[in-house]
């Protein structure tokens, strides 16, 4: 292949490069986040930038001119923490560790997103009067920030009719770039601005053909989940046809704010704390954040960072727990003052059946606007696997695996997995196949999303997926040729049961800190209708190029911003709700069984789902309005919660805004954090107890004068006592406490497994249940 001269030209720079670096050891700098001391800055410097680029000029290596060093420094945070990033070889980031005043020195990491009929399945009805929308006014004075991939500002889900000017407390701006003006903010969308910096440092320039260097959105996921938190009503929404109705989001009224932070090649910690710094300064009242990345410690993980940052200044913050279900410890973004939002199920899907040679019809879902298949008409059906020269390439239907010869006019069954869905389809497509078939494998069990294909295709699950297998075996060595046809059924609603928790939703327990029991709970996310920019096909494949003012995408990406969503419209109602009081009210009124009135099921297994999947539960707007009771938490019970995790004063620093030299008091352990979820986890030695209390305090935020009285659900073979068992408030905001003991018996396992079981406790005052997950897990050490 021919090197075009401008690749020769930059083949010669590099060559050069390597030579004159020959004389000094090659310097590879990547981006460090540094947290200093607040109060730390000398006086000499006017301000905390000028410290920092002094800093960056005194450290810099003989190689490199001063005026270069301190041109390395990326973003500037004062509101998140105290601090920078920058670009430091690994000398520089021993000095600048040594350097007076510095906390703490966090290498960069790299995230990724966790990729309507859900208002209504969530009984937040438009015409009644009653509900959560009306009583809070929609929630027109409180701003969610999006930290995403930016927004298509010109859809008619962010249009502000009827709307008034911004919240008085309104610090953003709406900040131009690459086919982005200024005034393309309105009353709807008042913020908007984009973080690349780290982004460049570590994938070089940008490609601005392929994205804008503006908060403009060329990826889809950023205007889809600011439009599930926040879409206005829009009518009539559709996807290529399906799920025909109103669209709007949770909160039609909220304001919106974009952060985008994430780029083609994925989110950087250091612009994902430059987007919280701004969220923080700003004033929004909410943040959603559909991105993740591999769990950590608390004092190394940039989101649980600026999390904590953002919740100790009021604001609720809202995580996708990830998409690496349907396996345990799973679940990503887990600190106790993130909330931590799962997938689910709603009541709306898009069967498409596989008619078989045999007779046989095997249920799918899909979703595909082009001309159907025939229905009366079987087409020629094949394996990918059983095809052409590499038989584990070709059966994921990789880019070039696909023998045009074998595979024209003909339906092809490919196994999920490695490549996206719809790309798989375009591949079947390229080499001329009629339709594409999409099997599970085993691991991802029966949970079936319905992507926006580019050719007539289902998905089946790894059952179904078997079964079309044998059948095209069978097929081939009865010399009859295998035959099919793909029979789309449209939109299907009333679907039950619903909620089942989403396969790929990402399961407990908690890698980091197990006696928090994660995720927070679940909201719908799968195929979820929302806004799609312009400019992006509804398969997210580049040579797509159909345009839809509406997309269906599934992930606990979709998830979170449907909480988020509720937070701002539950803060419009409360005010004076810290995020945990939200947190509180949105948990204890989670519900756990399904259409059926049974325990929801798992969709990847069609059994029953358990807490480690779903936490407290699916959520419930209308009962999260009126709680009763709030399971509240203050920063300083974080930082008790970090002491009694036996992080060192210096990592609890690093975590938490304000310097906190020591632990106020040792509490007796992790479990005390005033969490609406009880968990407990054993290691069986021996004779060693297996018992341990709980220490909570309720406030009363409903009517002054209440009893509430404890029902338990003890968890089999557990011993579960409240004490005191009634509490009598005589004010709203009055706190009382209460004690909680669970007792286990040593039960027989093999080394290196465990067992987990759950019930419950409620306070009930007659109108209103209170109830707490109680999970207990027994663990025998190897
Ligand atoms: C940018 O992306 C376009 C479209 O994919 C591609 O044709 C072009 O070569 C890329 N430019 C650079 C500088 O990589
Ligand atoms: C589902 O439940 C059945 C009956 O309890 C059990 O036999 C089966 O192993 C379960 N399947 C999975 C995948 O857990
Ligand atoms: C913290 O350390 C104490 C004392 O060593 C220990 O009893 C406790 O289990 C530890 N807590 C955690 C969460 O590791």
């Amino acid at each position: 292949m021919a090197i075009p001269p401008l690749s020769t030209f930059s083949l010669l720079i590099s060559l050069l490069f390597i030579s004159s670096s020959a004389l000094n050891p090659p310097e590879y700098r990547k981006t460090f986040i540094v947290r200093v001391q607040r109060d730390a800055k000398p006086l000499v410097y006017p301000t905390h930038n000028h410290w920092y680029e002094s800093t960056l000029r005194s450290i810099s290596t003989a190689s490199d001119s001063a005026d270069a060093a301190s041109g390395r420094m990326l973003h500037s945070y004062d509101n998140v923490f105290q601090g920078f990033a920058a670009e430091l070889s690994a000398i520089e980031v021993e000095k600048v560790r040594s350097s007076p005043g510095v906390i703490a020195v966090l290498p960069e990491q790299v995230r990724h997103l966790h990729t309507t009929r859900s208002p209504e399945f969530l009984g937040l009805k438009t015409g009644n009067s009653a509900g959560l929308l009306k009583e809070s006014d929609f929630g027109s004075d409180l701003v969610i920030g999006v930290i995403d991939t930016g927004i298509w500002p010109e859809r008619e889900s962010f249009n502000d009719r009827d709307l008034g000017p911004p919240p008085a407390k309104w610090r953003g701006k709406c900040v131009a770039g690459e086919k982005f003006p200024a005034n393309l903010c309105n009353r709807k969308l008042i913020g908007a601005r984009y973080f690349c910096s780290g982004y460049e440092a570590s994938n070089g320039k940008m490609n601005e053909t392929t994205e804008f260097r503006s908060p403009r959105d060329s990826d889809g996921h950023g205007t889809h989940t600011a439009s599930i938190a926040a879409g206005r009503y829009v009518f009539p929404a559709s996807t290529l046809g399906y799920a025909r109705g109103v669209a709007a989001g949770m909160a039609p009224k909220a304001r919106l704010a974009a952060y985008k932070v994430c780029w083609n090649a994925g989110c950087y910690d250091s612009d994902i704390l430059a987007a919280f710094d701004a969220a923080i300064a700003d004033g929004v009242d909410v943040i959603s954040l559909s991105v993740g990345g591999v769990v950590v410690p608390y004092y190394l993980d940039a989101i649980a960072i600026g999390a904590f940052s953002a919740s100790d200044a009021g604001i609720f913050v809202s995580a996708s727990a990830g998409n690496g279900g349907p396996g345990g410890l799973t679940v990503t973004n887990v600190a106790p003052w993130v909330t931590t939002v799962g997938a689910g199920t709603i009541d709306r899907d898009f069967p498409a059946v596989v008619k078989l040679g045999n007779g046989r019809e095997v249920s799918g879902v899909s979703i595909y606007g082009g001309p159907a298949l025939a229905h009366d008409k079987l087409y020629p059906l094949i394996y990918a696997g059983s095809e052409g020269s590499d038989g584990y390439s070709s059966s994921l239907c990789l880019d070039g695996s696909l023998d045009p010869n074998v595979v024209k006019g003909k339906i092809v069954l490919c196994d999920r997995g490695i490549n996206s869905r719809a790309v798989k389809g375009e591949v079947v497509k390229k080499a001329g196949g009629v339709g594409m078939i999409l099997a599970n494998g085993v691991f991802d069990g029966e949970g079936l999303v319905a992507d926006c294909h580019v050719l007539p295709a289902t998905a089946v699950g790894a059952v179904a997926g078997d079964e079309i297998r044998k059948y095209i075996q069978s097929a081939e060595k009865s010399k009859s040729p295998a035959k099919a046809t793909i029979i789309s059924r449209g939109t299907r609603l009333n679907v039950a049961p619903a909620p089942v928790v989403a396969a790929f939703s990402a399961r407990g327990p908690n890698p980091e800190t197990p006696e928090i029991l994660k995720p927070d709970l679940i909201a719908p996310g799968l195929n979820i209708l929302a806004a799609w920019p312009d400019n992006v096909g509804p398969s997210g494949i580049a040579s797509d190029k159909r345009s839809t003012e509406f997309n269906i995408l599934s992930g606990t990406s979709m998830a979170c911003p449907h909480v988020s969503g509720l937070a701002a419209l539950l803060k419009a109602a409360h005010p004076e709700w810290s995020p945990a009081a939200i947190r509180s009210a949105l948990m204890t009124t989670a519900y756990s069984h399904d259409s059926r009135g049974e325990t929801m099921l798992d969709e990847s297994t069609g059994n029953a789902s358990t807490v480690m999947d779903y936490g407290a539960g699916h959520v419930h707007p209308q009962k999260a309005m009126d709680p009763g009771l709030v399971y509240d938490i203050s920063s300083y019970d974080y930082v008790d919660f970090l002491c009694s995790s036996n992080y060192t004063a210096k990592n609890i620093q690093v975590v938490t805004r304000k310097a906190v030299a020591v632990c106020r008091r040792r509490r007796a352990h992790i479990g005390n954090l005033n969490y609406p979820t009880l968990a407990a986890v054993f290691q069986q030695y021996g004779k060693h107890r297996l018992s341990t209390h709980f220490i909570r305090t309720v406030t009363n935020v409903g009517d002054p004068d209440s009893v509430y009285t404890v029902k338990i659900q003890a968890p089999a073979g557990v011993v579960v006592t409240v004490a005191p068992e009634r509490l009598a408030f005589r004010r709203v905001g009055q706190k009382l406490n209460f004690v909680v003991r669970v007792r286990t018996e040593a039960v027989k396992l093999s080394p290196g497994s465990s067992v987990v079981r759950s019930g419950s406790i409620s306070w009930s005052d007659g109108k209103r249940d209170v109830r707490s997950a109680v999970v207990v897990t027994l663990q025998q050490p190897l």
